[in-house]
């Protein structure tokens, strides 16, 4: 990316943040105490938006699969989990600090960022070249060459400007707290980095009480938590956040066709919720994690480059086996076709809500200028929508408030709505753009005469006459999720 794009690219993602915060989507987390670091409160508008994110995600999983069911894991679970699933021993980052300006950096991330100015400059196997020597280092755990990498490569502190760094540290994400009143190593307890094991562990508690047949998957909602270094660009990387995962389990064999079938399932699901198809990227990972034969991250086209958004893993039997060693409790499954107990293998599907969140809010920001005037809406789809429509009297008097309330009296058992009286009509539209209401719907005094209204597009803005007897289907038909559902099928 030239100096110059990088610049507007930073301003947009400025610009987003600046709305989500005046117009009650995101604000930062405990902000009078002048906030916290990487974790943030979602308000009115935001927290609709992220329950609809959400109800998509789990009906898309639970209802539209008839072998996909869900659970509700608690955050909390055994130490000996996290021992299991290999987080205690290698969920690390490596972290640099800069010597002069104290500021603490990942490494990896330091050299992800040279790399692309390489690739941004058209040196593409110098790239390459960087990304696969720091794969090779990491992966020896060659901390002393790493940074020997840093400072040849004469990376930078974006403070002090200098290549004064200290020695490479592995860091453990993980949050850690005691559980009861003695605080001794046997009562750390941690806070849940991912929701996979709450999965893992319940897998044939799920299997038999809900006499489901491999192949079945088990989809969680959740909050997780991880304590990143480096905490930037806004809601993308947090150390609260919630996770969206299912695992599907399959037969040993089968597993890299259902990893492709899951891939091109979960693709086309964020192109249904409106995503563009030229703004999504699918990024296959070289280097696999070992206990994956399969791995694959959907990107998408922050304002700060393409980002993964959710990630696809062919996790083979390992979370299952190692529990197995550990908890000594076998964690087989009886497979009446083939009369065989095996383990399960797993195909992975892992979204951050809070990232989709962010997605769906870049992608929708629109602020372009008609004629001669600047205007800035939220294009989103219908169907995730905080609000899904604005009843709005023309006046406040001559009846139309009591009409208006009819209508809401009518609608709200179904939509999210806002009344609103105040201000004239265009302030009124122009507060409903910014928050991505795709309906206005204003009652005048022609209302009172024939019982209809206008309603007015978001996108366009243009408006039609209405019978007031059609608004529910008009409405049903625009913000169901049958519209992305059938986009599915
Ligand atoms: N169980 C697999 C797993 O947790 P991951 O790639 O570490 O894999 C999956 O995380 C997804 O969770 C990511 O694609 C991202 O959407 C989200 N995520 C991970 N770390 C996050 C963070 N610090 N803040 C917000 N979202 C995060």
């Amino acid at each position: 990316m030239a100096k110059k794009d990088q610049s507007q690219e930073n301003n947009l993602l400025k610009d987003i943040i600046a709305h989500a915060k005046e117009y009650g989507f995101v604000y930062p987390s405990s902000e009078i105490y002048d906030g916290l670091q990487a974790v943030y409160d979602y308000g009115p508008y935001g927290v609709e938006l992220k329950n609809n994110l959400k109800k998509v995600w789990w009906e898309s999983m639970t209802r539209l699969h008839e072998n996909i069911v869900g659970i509700d894991a608690a955050i909390f679970m055994h130490p000996t989990t996290w021992k299991a699933s290999g987080h205690v021993d290698s969920f690390n980052d490596p972290m640099v600090d800069n010597k002069d300006s104290k500021k603490r950096y990942r490494a990896d991330v330091l050299i992800e960022e040279k790399a692309a100015q390489y690739e941004n400059a058209g040196d593409i196997d110098r790239a390459k070249s960087l990304l696969s020597a720091m794969g090779r280092l990491m992966e020896a755990e060659d901390f002393a060459a790493l940074r020997d990498l840093l400072i040849n490569e004469e990376i930078s502190c974006p403070v002090s400007g200098t290549t004064n760094w200290t020695e490479i540290r592995q860091f453990n994400l993980m949050f850690s707290t005691q559980v009861g009143s003695v605080a001794d190593e046997s009562s750390t307890i941690y806070l849940r980095p991912e929701t996979a094991q709450g999965i893992f562990v319940n897998f044939l508690n799920v299997q038999k009480t809900a006499r489901m047949k491999v192949p079945f998957g088990i989809a969680q909602i959740g909050k997780a938590f991880r304590n990143e270094i480096v905490a930037r660009q806004f809601i993308f990387r947090m150390r609260e956040f919630e996770q969206m995962e299912m695992q599907y389990f399959v037969r040993p064999g089968s597993e890299l066709e259902w990893y492709k079938t899951w891939a091109d399932t979960r693709i086309k699901w964020h192109e249904a919720l409106g995503i563009p198809a030229e703004k999504l990227r699918r990024h296959d990972h070289e280097k696999l994690a070992h206990y994956a034969n399969a791995a694959l991250d959907i990107e998408y086209e922050f304002p700060f480059g393409y980002k993964e958004v959710e990630g696809i893993h062919s996790r083979t039997d390992f979370d299952l086996k190692s529990h197995q060693e550990y908890s000594k409790k076998k964690q087989q499954y009886f497979d009446p076709e083939i009369n065989q107990n095996y383990i399960p293998y797993v195909i992975e599907t892992s979204i951050g809500a809070d990232r989709l969140f962010l997605m769906t809010l870049c992608n929708a920001y629109v602020d372009e200028e008609v004629d001669g005037k600047q205007r800035t809406y939220l294009k989103f789809h219908p169907a995730l929508a905080p609000v899904k429509a604005a009843i709005l009297p023309l006046t406040k008097k001559d009846g139309l408030p009591e009409k208006a309330r009819e209508i809401v009296e009518a609608l709200k058992y179904d939509f999210n709505l806002i009344y609103e009286d105040a201000a004239s009509i265009g302030k009124r539209y122009t507060r409903q753009d910014l928050i991505g209401t795709p309906f206005c719907i204003a009652v005048d005094h022609q209302t009172l005469e024939d019982n209809t209204v206008t309603i007015r597009h978001r996108d366009t803005t243009e408006q039609e006459r209405l019978p007031i007897a059609e608004l529910h289907s008009r409405l049903s038909e625009a913000c169901s999720f049958r519209n992305i559902f059938k986009q599915l099928v």
